[in-house]
């Protein structure tokens, strides 16, 4: 292992407000870091957002915004969502801040002057949504084989770098590295695609503007990938000098975190990049899964894109980092469903970590005046014990820093059962009746140690809980409680330290919080409106996040026409009974007797805010049962959810019932 650690994850598009994909990502990347540092290693961890291009210029021109007024307003989501999940992050990289821009153009200069780039044409189909041509046999039927909607026939001059020169140098590199691409099942892909043609690749436009200008050429922009993939050595402030500048020879190369369907552009264009201006290659690109909602695609259109705020409102931010990390492979695709991670919650959270801790400082409390007593001679049992926390601190490392972050964990909770099997046999509540306090004072000093073993395992993936459990052992949680070297000791904690009993680390959920949590996440689900999904997202009408027009597929006006949509004008109002999100209105739509319509804005309005107003419905829903009540219509609204609502409605002079075209 080298002494130093540089991990990077994507940096993600402001078209979009943040979803449990990139959570996914950058949790992986915050549990590296942690565990590197604690390992004593100098850590350099790097996310950021990508912010040209032309998918970023149309949804910031449908907002009726610049394009960085988008960004600025989506970057203050991104960083507050990564401290709400305990992300760590050492530096956070915009592609607009000019010490990137200087390096995109820098690497485009060196690769030129390597003899890399030249002028050309380009004719292709092209899809805003992935920035990228593709040709007529990879389009199915005209369409994106990834976003499926319509691609562009575009021609434009561009600037063309030789990729097909790299082929064979990458080919070989990807050969001698069998750790360069992660999973194996990602590499194989990779040298199955560098066994075709590797085409040259058109790495300028001249469409749109929102971009870094081509250094000599300004009526073209450099192509977003290329800007985009640059950050990772422009964060690093890139030089261009022999050793690359203080940073980039201190950190480069690094391990980048990434979604398989970008594993071409960071396994194949960004090493020819490099390979081209003369610098080493990342260290390793390790693709991971994707992640499918209740079993179903998570996309904009059925409404099902899970919010990672909502989740960590709900399940509090150790429970969902553990949860995301422990259910699936990383490097395979992944289903999240509540019914999973409340399982996983009480189970392994709630019952075996939290009972550990539990019972073990209230023993202490009771058998030992509330101190870490000194323990005596070990016996076969403690031996054991100690054994295994060798064999787990051992295990549980090298399969994190492989990022089998599931099987780390995995290893971690062999200990966590170990220490409750520990007490079970020890039985210190025989030891006491018996009045054997030498041995007791031996079994709870281990059961003590155990958990601040554990603890110290764990806080990469759970800094909050870790913190927390130290702190009831009686330990401050600082750098020197929680770094690996500590776990050299058996024991490590001093004796006559006091316990300090806190509330539950995790505390269980029962069927009928269960039930309540799924409700409340279905009504989410209709945040702006009365029906469940799925349901394909109304021309104009956001779901969440879905601020952007990449995954809208177009209608037809006559499509457009069958939605019946009217101004209502809301007569009387109240909340439905146990629901905090929904509300239950009557809207006077021009018909003999008001509509009934349910919506899911109790959290952004109160039923008296909503009196009087004139709104935007939709009139020819089929009606559906919200917790029980009927609702008969839908009400539009933007935003991405919970508090975070806004009304469609009217100001000027319009009467209840007319058409809204
Ligand atoms: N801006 C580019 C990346 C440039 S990196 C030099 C980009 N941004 S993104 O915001 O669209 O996506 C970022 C990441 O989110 C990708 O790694 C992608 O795989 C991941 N995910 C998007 N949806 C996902 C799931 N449903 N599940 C898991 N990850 C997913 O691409």
């Amino acid at each position: 292992m080298a002494d130093s650690f540089y991990v990077t994850t994507p940096i993600y598009y402001v078209n979009d407000v943040p979803h449990l994909g990139h959570a996914y990502t950058t949790i992986a990347a915050d549990v590296l870091a942690r565990y590197h540092r604690s390992a004593g290693r100098r850590t350099r961890f790097l996310t950021g957002t990508d912010e040209h291009g032309q998918k970023i210029f149309k949804a910031a021109r449908a907002q009726g915004v610049t394009p960085l007024e988008l960004a600025d307003r989506v970057v203050e989501r991104f960083r507050a969502l990564w401290q709400k999940l305990d992300i760590d992050y050492d530096d956070f990289i915009r592609t607009t801040e000019p010490r990137h821009q200087q390096v995109v153009q820098r690497l485009f200069r060196r690769v030129q002057e390597r003899g890399d780039i030249y002028l050309g044409h380009y004719q292709g189909l092209y899809c805003t949504g992935c920035e990228e041509y593709y040709t007529e046999a990879q389009a199915e039927q005209g369409r994106c084989p990834i976003h499926k909607q319509p691609l562009e026939k575009l021609r434009e001059e561009s600037y063309f770098f030789r990729m097909s020169r790299y082929a064979e140098p990458l080919r070989r590199h990807i050969e001698a590295h069998p750790e360069f691409i992660q999973p194996e099942i990602r590499r194989n892909e990779i040298l199955g695609f560098l066994r075709e043609d590797l085409r040259d690749l058109s790495i300028s436009r001249t469409s749109f503007d929102w971009g870094v200008p081509v250094p000599g050429d300004e009526r073209h922009v450099v192509y977003v990938w290329f800007d985009a993939l640059s950050n990772y050595i422009s964060a690093l402030g890139w030089d261009g000098s022999d050793d690359g500048g203080e940073l980039f020879a201190g950190f480069w190369p690094a391990l980048h975190l990434i979604g398989k369907d970008i594993l071409r552009f960071h396994a194949v264009y960004w090493p020819t990049f490099l390979l081209s201006a003369g610098l080493p290659l990342p260290r390793t690109v390790f693709a991971h899964g994707w992640w499918t909602v209740e079993g179903e695609k998570m996309s904009k259109s059925l409404r099902n894109v899970v919010e990672p705020n909502a989740l960590v409102d709900t399940y509090g931010v150790d429970a969902v980092r553990y949860f995301l990390l422990r259910e699936v492979p990383f490097g395979l695709d992944g289903d999240f469903s509540h019914r999973a991670l409340i399982g996983r919650l009480n189970a392994e959270l709630a019952n075996d970590l939290g009972n550990l801790l539990r019972r073990t400082v209230s023993m202490v409390s009771k058998y030992c005046a509330g101190r870490t007593p000194r323990p005596g001679a070990r016996r076969p049992l403690e031996q054991r014990l100690l054994e295994l926390a060798e064999r787990v601190v051992r295990e549980s490392a090298a399969r994190l820093e492989g990022c089998h972050f599931h099987k780390s964990l995995a290893s971690i909770w062999e200990l966590v059962r170990a220490g409750n099997r520990y007490l079970d046999e020890a039985a210190p509540w025989t030891l006491n009746k018996n009045g054997q306090q030498q041995q007791l004072d031996t079994v709870m000093a281990h059961a003590m140690e155990t958990l601040r073993h554990i603890a110290v395992l764990v806080w990469p993936f759970m800094p909050g809980t870790a913190a927390g459990m130290l702190a009831q052992l009686g330990l401050q949680a600082d750098e020197h409680n929680l770094s690996r070297a500590t776990l050299a000791d058996w024991p490590g904690l001093a004796s006559g330290q006091r316990v300090q009993p806190g509330p539950p680390l995790f505390p269980r959920i029962d069927k009928d919080q269960a039930a309540e949590i799924d409700r409340r996440f279905r009504g989410d689900d209709a945040a702006a409106g009365g029906e469940t999904r799925p349901r394909p997202a109304a021309a104009g009408q956001p779901g969440p996040g879905a601020d952007s027009e990449a995954d809208m597929e177009t209608i037809t006006i006559e499509q457009f026409g069958q939605v019946e949509l009217r101004v209502g004008l809301v007569k009387a109002a109240e909340r439905v009974k146990k629901s905090d999100k929904l509300i239950v209105l009557q809207v006077d739509l021009g018909e003999a007797e008001p509509r009934q319509v349910v919506a899911g804005i109790g959290l952004a309005y109160t039923p008296e805010q909503l009196l009087g107003k004139k709104l935007a419905v939709v009139a020819n829903l089929k009606p559906v049962k919200l917790m029980g009540v009927e609702s008969r219509g839908m009400i539009l609204a933007a935003g991405p959810g919970g508090d975070n609502v806004v009304l469609a409605e009217f100001a000027g002079d319009v009467q209840p019932g007319e058409s809204i075209h």
